[in-house]
């Protein structure tokens, strides 16, 4: 993975292990979209962008000995991971390929269901993500999404340091093609994507003290830090200002820390006339 890759999330130690965490703190939200959808015993599944764990546990579980998983990753040493953590679970019907999502190499219409959960925000060209997933899933199978619009988290009070810090990631992701926003826009892509028997489903939620996610926008910033400098958006010390300002603010409980708004899409790639 090259160092100048846009990804926003980029891939340092700090960052694996919290999503890591993510996969645990999400499992009941993929949960109830999987329920929504019918996955069950037998499915041929891919999962887009699984990080270092994703939903390969909830899916494998669903599709059974005779279904089949596959984890999709960029990162070598994430899919690596990934692998690892399949074995380490006996998860027999998992396979995890280091590939780009945009270009797959998986069969047309292989597939029951494609998921991707928090990864077109991350990434520049995600329709063209959207297009493979569309792709590779068989006439009446499903295509599901799981993506924030991060402009959206607020505090109460809300506080100077947190609008800079979100206007910093914004700005980044601007300059490389990367849409913070996309969650409310993945219902519309799906329905582009020739999608039917669309459904939208929206969360948010709050974090409280000592809740793993009071501080994501923090973690956030500290996995952009090195490239928000380079980009010249802002300098290292105003960086620690910023910070140390908002860290103070968050580790405050009076301070109601509100999340992205995210949003659940899925449809069906249309059955052939
Ligand atoms: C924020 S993480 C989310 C991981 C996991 N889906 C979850 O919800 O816990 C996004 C993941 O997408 C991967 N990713 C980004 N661009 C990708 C691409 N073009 N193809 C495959 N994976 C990609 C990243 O390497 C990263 O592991």
């Amino acid at each position: 993975m090259s160092e100048k890759d846009p990804y926003l999330l980029g891939y340092r130690h700090a960052e694996q292990q919290r999503l890591e965490r993510q996969a645990i703190e999400l499992a009941g939200e993929s949960e109830w979209l999987f329920d929504q959808i019918g996955v069950s015993e037998g499915w041929r599944v891919v999962e887009v962008g699984c990080g270092p764990r994703g939903c390969l546990d909830l899916l494998s579980s669903r599709v059974g000995a005779s279904g089949h998983v596959t984890g999709l990753e960029l990162s070598k040493e994430q899919a690596e991971t990934a692998r690892r953590f399949a074995a380490g679970h006996h998860l027999s019907n998992v396979e995890v390929l280091a590939a780009d999502a945009r270009a797959t190499g998986l069969a047309t219409g292989a597939f029951d269901l494609a998921t991707a959960r928090l990864v077109l925000v991350n990434v520049p060209e995600p329709q063209r993500i959207v297009a493979e997933m569309v792709r590779f899933v068989r006439p009446g199978g499903f295509v599901a999404l799981h993506e924030p619009d991060a402009t959206f988290q607020r505090c109460e009070p809300p506080h100077p340091a947190q609008k800079r810090l979100l206007q910093l990631l914004d700005s980044y992701a601007q300059m490389n093609g990367i849409d913070r926003m996309i969650g409310l826009k993945v219902p519309g892509m799906l329905r582009d994507a020739g999608l039917v028997d669309l459904r939208v489903h929206p969360l948010v939620h709050v974090y409280p003290v000592g809740h793993g996610r009071r501080m994501l926008l923090l973690e956030f910033v500290e996995n952009a830090r090195s490239r928000l400098i380079e980009c010249s958006l802002v300098g290292n010390d105003e960086l620690d200002a910023l910070t140390a300002a908002l860290r103070r603010h968050l580790e405050d409980p009076a301070t109601l820390v509100v999340s992205s708004l995210f949003i659940q899409a899925w449809g069906r790639v249309p059955e052939l006339a």
